[in-house]
């Protein structure tokens, strides 16, 4: 009865957050997706950095871990074509991916969209946003619509179109739609149009996609991890971790690759490189900034995450021009998470947020998306035939899983 009474004084005070945590209606069965180094198929006549962005069974052990320590029970499987039929033995009540996927224009998104089709829910962002985020060419295009910073760019589909006259050397040239520093290093920074189109070219023929050409951002490199939603603060697991914007002010990451392996450039030797490796970056979190600059980079992360649709988390690339105004660069929809080495992650941890908790508030927050956690007061509320919680970006099939 005591209970009941604390549930109806949380239901009067209807604007407030709950009081407690959202806690599972049962404990669920939870798929981790993911591709594994080593394992996964690579695509035929790929570059010889394909795979990059797979992740190491470590990785994938630590998620299941900090899952079930919170009592539910995992499974990985792998992403691959077996998917759908693992899929439909294993029967999850909700997966955890991390997928990066296996080729084509938009292979972040190909697990989401496979679990949108078989209507099982799933973590982080949809299918849209990791299409996005995996195209740099269209998120900066969007970024530009919205008004938001970024550096100008061109993108070329063959190394003899036109440059635009308003593209101004130094130039910064990459493939369109890679990750981990894939085909970036030096080499990237183009002075003249010889090295221009000798390096467009080169990225057309090795990674099968279109070059992106982008004025070369001289000043220092942050990144910044997005975890949250508008409405967090009923759903999260530990809603004390949010503002009241419904996102966790994560101190900032500054990147420093003056002294690295390949100077100035985050490029793809840099990143295979651990900590006390001779050569990385010098990785400082939270960044040696004044206060009003980082608010300004967390601020800035926030909108360029929620201009692609981002959902729950992500980690925003941004760089300060020449004239020091902060540019973005490009947006991680599933960004790393092995722990301890992960921007993410660490960016979370010099936030005083754990590992697990990390990965719990992930899954929480995908998981109130399908009303798989509901806060004990909207329970009873419903009980009542009053109306259900707002369940964003969900079709009606699938909040009634
Ligand atoms: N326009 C640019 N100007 C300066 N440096 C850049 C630019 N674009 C990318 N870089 C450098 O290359 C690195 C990798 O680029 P990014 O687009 O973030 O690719 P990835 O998806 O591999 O992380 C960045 O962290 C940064 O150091
Ligand atoms: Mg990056």
């Amino acid at each position: 009865m005591d209970e009941l009474f604390k549930y109806e004084q949380e239901i009067a005070e209807e604007d407030k957050p709950p009081s407690r945590s959202p806690r599972p209606a049962k404990l669920w069965r939870v798929a981790v997706i993911a591709n594994v180094k080593g394992e996964s198929a690579l695509p035929l006549n790929g570059p010889e950095d394909a795979g990059a962005e797979f992740d190491r069974p470590e990785t994938i052990r630590s998620i299941q871990d900090a899952i079930e320590s919170d009592g539910h029970t995992t499974i990985f499987l792998p992403a691959d074509s077996n998917l759908p039929f693992a899929l439909r033995d294993v029967q999850p009540d909700i997966c955890f991916n991390i997928a990066e996927g296996l080729g084509g224009d938009a292979r972040e998104a190909q697990v989401p969209a496979l679990l949108e089709m078989l209507r099982i829910p799933y973590t982080a962002s949809r299918v849209l946003a990791n299409a996005l985020g995996l195209d740099k060419t269209m998120t900066k295009r969007i970024w530009r619509e919205a008004g938001l910073p970024t550096a100008r760019f061109q993108e070329f589909n063959t190394a003899e179109e036109a440059l635009d006259p308003q593209l101004t050397f130094p130039l910064f040239v990459k493939p369109a739609r890679e990750g981990t520093g894939m085909g970036m290093g030096e080499h990237s920074i183009v002075h003249d149009e010889t090295q221009l189109r000798r390096q467009v070219r080169w990225v057309i023929e090795n990674y099968h996609q279109p070059a992106l050409v982008e004025e070369f951002l001289s000043g220092r490199e942050f990144t910044v991890g997005v975890l949250g939603r508008k409405d967090a603060l009923r759903w999260a697991r530990r809603p004390s971790l949010y503002e009241a914007n419904g996102f966790c002010r994560l101190p900032v990451l500054e990147v420093d690759a003056g002294r690295s392996i390949t100077p100035g450039v985050y490029g793809r030797t840099a990143k295979t490189l651990h900590p006390g490796d001779s050569g990385v970056p010098d990785f400082l979190c939270p960044a040696p900034i004044p206060g009003a600059l980082a608010r300004q980079l967390q601020d800035l992360a926030i909108q360029a995450h929620l201009a692609v649709g981002a959902l729950d988390v992500s980690r925003v690339d941004m760089r300060l021009n020449g004239q020091g105004q902060p540019c973005l660069i490009e947006i991680n929809t599933l960004p790393g998470l092995t722990p301890g080495f992960s921007d993410l992650c660490v960016i979370a941890n010099a936030g005083g947020i754990s590992y697990r908790d990390l990965i719990l508030e992930i899954l929480y927050l995908g998981a109130s998306r399908f009303g798989l956690a509901l806060p004990h007061p909207l329970a009873i509320r419903r009980q009542r035939g009053v109306r259900l919680p707002h369940l964003v970006n969900m079709s009606p099939q699938m909040q009634l899983r």
